[in-house]
């Protein structure tokens, strides 16, 4: 018997050979108590959190947590059905407002996580004979949306408009075509250029999705994300966004003009064949999205963390994956998996918390130390991380 396994092997190796060297776990990390937004305990140690996504601080909104509370004693623990049979409650209805309102746009479909929104979305609007367009780095949702449909995946280089621009050109004209983008890529925390892509998509006759999962809440005049930011969020077509970073739960959805959209209820298999959400965790979302639409203050903090850090981490010698903060991602990167391991276990001993982020999930082989910042993470914080990274990074040798 052929063991399926055995294509695992090189995995296994590589990651029974990281073990024995002593290194702690890096993808296997307990939290045995979280006390708020930027502090858990790890390993019996106070740690700040320096690795969530939770930007906006609303896991433990009080607000937000009473209105989870709330729904749990009212509607019980699960809905055990799909949205389209025994699954929408007042609830799924609710969020669903809050976000029309968010975005002020005219629909908007709640999915189970993010992950399934991507993949619904793009594997049932891009069919057989239509072309999908889409950033080299796009996130794995992304790629697993691609081939769960059966259009034509065409991929550019990141974040290149002309390399956008070149590939458009070569389509048929009458083509149905998708371009998709990302507000914020989260390996390096760098921005699209969308004023110019969805430019070049539009006057190809594409039509525009834009996932903004890390900048919901946070970039923009009102947390709608990069294409606000640019200017053309009026423009993009479909806008895909997750629960499970600034609106701090779990959950999926896109929010979109297309008058036809509602149709999707019907034909969107990863909204259809799969239960809807807690009513316990789409109060909690409807809530912590209304709450966010009136965090002006937390958003300008969260962007003074953002260029502390990334100053602060400059100026200790490492390297860094953007030349400016461009969101609230700062990723450091590592010379090679092992040194990123030692300097992650290194951290994690100081008390902080990063992710440590390796190929294939990276762009360019790069092994990476992600941090994302909350607007919760007080001043002080921030200073003892940067001593932290001193320290660690030192005794790592990864900076001098
Ligand atoms: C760009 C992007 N899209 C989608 C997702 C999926 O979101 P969720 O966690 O809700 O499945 C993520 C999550 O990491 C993401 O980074």
């Amino acid at each position: 018997m052929a063991d399926l396994f055995s294509k695992f092997d090189p995995l296994i190796e590589m990651r029974e050979g990281l073990l024995a060297s002593g290194v702690t776990d890096p993808f296997n990390l307990v939290m045995e108590k979280v006390e708020s937004p930027t502090v858990a305990i790890c390993n019996g140690r106070r740690t700040i959190l320096l690795g969530t996504y939770n930007y906006m601080g609303m896991t433990f909104d009080p607000d937000v947590v009473a209105a989870g509370h709330k729904a749990l004693d009212e509607f019980g623990s699960g809905t055990t059905g799909s949205r389209v049979l025994n699954g929408t409650y007042v609830g799924h209805k609710a969020v669903e407002e809050a976000l029309k309102d968010f975005y002020a746009m005219d629909h908007a479909m709640v999915f189970s996580t993010g992950y399934q929104a991507n993949l619904g979305v793009i594997s049932t609007i891009a069919g057989k004979d239509d072309y999908i367009i889409l950033d080299i780095d796009s996130h794995a949702s992304i790629y697993d949306g691609c081939a769960l449909g059966n259009a034509q995946i065409v991929p550019f280089r990141h974040n290149d408009v002309e390399a956008l621009e070149k590939r458009l050109k070569r389509l048929p004209p009458e083509a149905g075509k998708l371009v998709v983008l990302e507000g914020v890529y989260s390996m390096l925390g760098d921005v699209a250029p969308l004023t110019e892509m969805v430019a070049v998509s539009k006057a190809a006759g594409a039509m525009v999705l834009v996932d903004e999962a890390h900048s919901m809440g946070f970039i923009g005049q009102n947390g709608r994300g990069v294409a606000e930011a640019q200017g053309v969020i009026d423009d993009v077509d479909f806008i895909i966004g997750t629960f499970s970073k600034s609106v701090g739960t779990v959950g999926g959805f896109c929010v979109s003009n297309h008058p036809k959209f509602e149709i999707l209820r019907l034909v969107c298999r990863p909204y259809v064949f799969t239960a809807s959400l807690p009513p316990s965790v789409v109060a909690t979302a409807a809530t912590s999205i209304r709450k966010l639409m009136d965090s002006a203050d937390k958003r300008t903090h969260l962007w003074e963390n953002s260029k502390r850090l990334h100053a602060g981490l400059r100026q200790l010698g490492f390297q860094l994956g953007t030349d400016e903060p461009q969101s609230a991602i700062i990723a450091v990167i590592m010379p090679d998996l092992e040194t990123g391991a030692a300097m992650w276990e290194a951290l994690l001993r100081e008390g902080l918390y990063v992710n440590l982020a390796r190929p294939p999930a990276t762009p360019a082989n790069m092994t990476l130390l992600r941090c994302s910042l909350c607007a919760l993470h007080s001043e002080e914080q921030v200073g003892e991380i940067l001593e932290m990274f001193a320290a660690a990074g030192r005794a790592t040798r990864c900076i001098s």
